[in-house]
């Protein structure tokens, strides 16, 4: 238990650090949560028209989560390993470092699940690409993809993970609600566009 505790503990310190404004902030593009939708995420570093640092973001952000989870396996194991995934990814929807206000989650997912069972993430990663590609929304593909990420941990074998992958699916689900009344809406502003209504 004292472990477990540490491994949460650590997960959540590295999944807190919000890439996406460090990113911002060494590109010399300022304040991110007063670009676009306001999110510390790689779409909307993306809106500054920085794709570079928008790909940054999104390894990294991916990243502390993956890393996290990868760690947490080596050091103790498996359930571990869920444990920090879970961490990490709390971490960047309520980082301490900035007043517990963070991002949406979608990066720290796929990483996360990439990390956990590689098929799985590679499905879910896959998922949100299609989407994109066809409709080039962000949030809609992250919605989708997040949706069937439980069902591809099923499918794929990997049913350990997707009582993991459901709880982030909803908290991912919440913090699009603001994207999801947009898209009902149909102002929701397609990938790269610099406008956002908020
Ligand atoms: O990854 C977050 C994405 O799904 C939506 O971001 O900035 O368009 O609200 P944003």
């Amino acid at each position: 238990p004292l472990i477990l505790g540490l491994v949460a503990i650590l997960a959540y310190l590295l999944g807190a650090v919000p890439f996406g404004i460090v990113m911002a902030r060494a590109f010399g593009l300022g304040d991110l949560r007063k670009v676009g939708s306001g999110n510390i995420g790689a779409t909307n570093v993306l809106r500054t028209g920085n794709k570079p640092a928008a790909l940054l973001t999104l390894i990294l952000d991916a990243g502390k989560g993956g890393f996290a989870v990868l760690i947490a396996r080596a050091a103790v194991g498996d359930d571990a390993a869920q444990l920090a995934g879970l961490a990490a990814f709390l971490g960047h929807l309520f980082p301490v470092y900035l007043g517990f206000r963070g991002g949406k989650g979608v990066a720290t997912f796929l990483g996360t699940a990439l990390a956990l069972a590689w098929p799985v993430g590679l499905a879910a990663c896959g998922t949100w690409l299609a989407v994109a590609l066809a409709l080039r929304y962000s949030s809609l593909s992250a919605l989708v993809a997040a949706a069937l990420t439980p069902v591809w941990a099923m499918v794929l074998g990997y049913g350990q993970m997707a009582g993991l992958a459901m709880v982030l699916a909803v908290l991912i689900y919440i913090r699009h609600a603001g994207n999801i009344r947009r898209l009902i809406a149909g102002t929701e502003p397609k990938i790269g566009k610099k406008e956002q209504a908020r």
